[in-house]
């Protein structure tokens, strides 16, 4: 058995379900975004194609970035491309293995998250406490599979639209 964990995120979530909108975040979270990168950073990591798009710096530094796609022509500078889950999960733990990384983390988007919910056994999730508006969201999470290890609330600081609590659950 591997022991390298499968997670889910960091995802970031509005109280309504929203995680994006028009490709890219509907907010500013100045300290959410550090603790992305603190969550991540050694890691391999999985996203889809408009995740990549999304990101303002690419690749994702540090990390080995693996890319969903179903364009076979797909070939983004600095990152592995995947046609299936199963195949970019395998090869996130292969590289984990190599780097001595604990994790490999699902990091969006929505149909991502969907899949990594299924196999994952933490969640790294940070709940924002607002209702916004966007055109991504995901589905509610069944709380009562997973245990809530750690939380911890943010006021919004410098740089944060809004107030939110980072945690993590563990699959029961
Ligand atoms: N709040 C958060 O935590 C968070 C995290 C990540 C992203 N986001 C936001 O979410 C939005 C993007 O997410 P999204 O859900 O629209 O898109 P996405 O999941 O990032 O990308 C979707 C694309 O990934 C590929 N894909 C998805 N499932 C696949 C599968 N099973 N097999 C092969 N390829 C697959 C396809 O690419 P092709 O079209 O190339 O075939 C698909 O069009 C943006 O607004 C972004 O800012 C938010």
């Amino acid at each position: 058995m591997s022991s390298v964990t499968l997670t889910a995120g960091p995802i970031a979530r509005a109280r309504n379900g929203v995680i994006g909108k028009d490709g890219a975040l509907p907010w500013r979270l100045k300290s959410d975004l550090a603790n992305f990168r603190a969550v991540t950073m050694g890691k391999p990591v999985i996203m889809g194609r408009k995740t990549w798009d999304s990101l303002p710096k690419k690749p994702l530094v540090g990390r080995t970035n693996i890319v969903l796609s179903r364009d076979g022509s797909f070939e983004p500078k600095g990152a592995v491309v995947c046609e299936e889950f199963s195949e970019a999960v395998a090869i996130a733990r292969e590289q984990a293995a190599e780097d001595g990384a604990r994790e490999i983390c699902v990091i969006g988007g929505a149909s991502l998250f969907e899949l990594a919910l299924h196999k994952a056994g933490r969640i790294y999730l940070t709940d924002i406490d607002a209702d916004v508006e966007g055109d991504v969201t995901l589905p509610p999470i069944d709380e009562t599979l997973w245990s809530e290890v750690a939380a911890q609330a943010y006021p919004a600081g410098d740089g944060d639209d809004y107030p939110f609590t980072i945690r993590v659950l563990e699959r029961r």
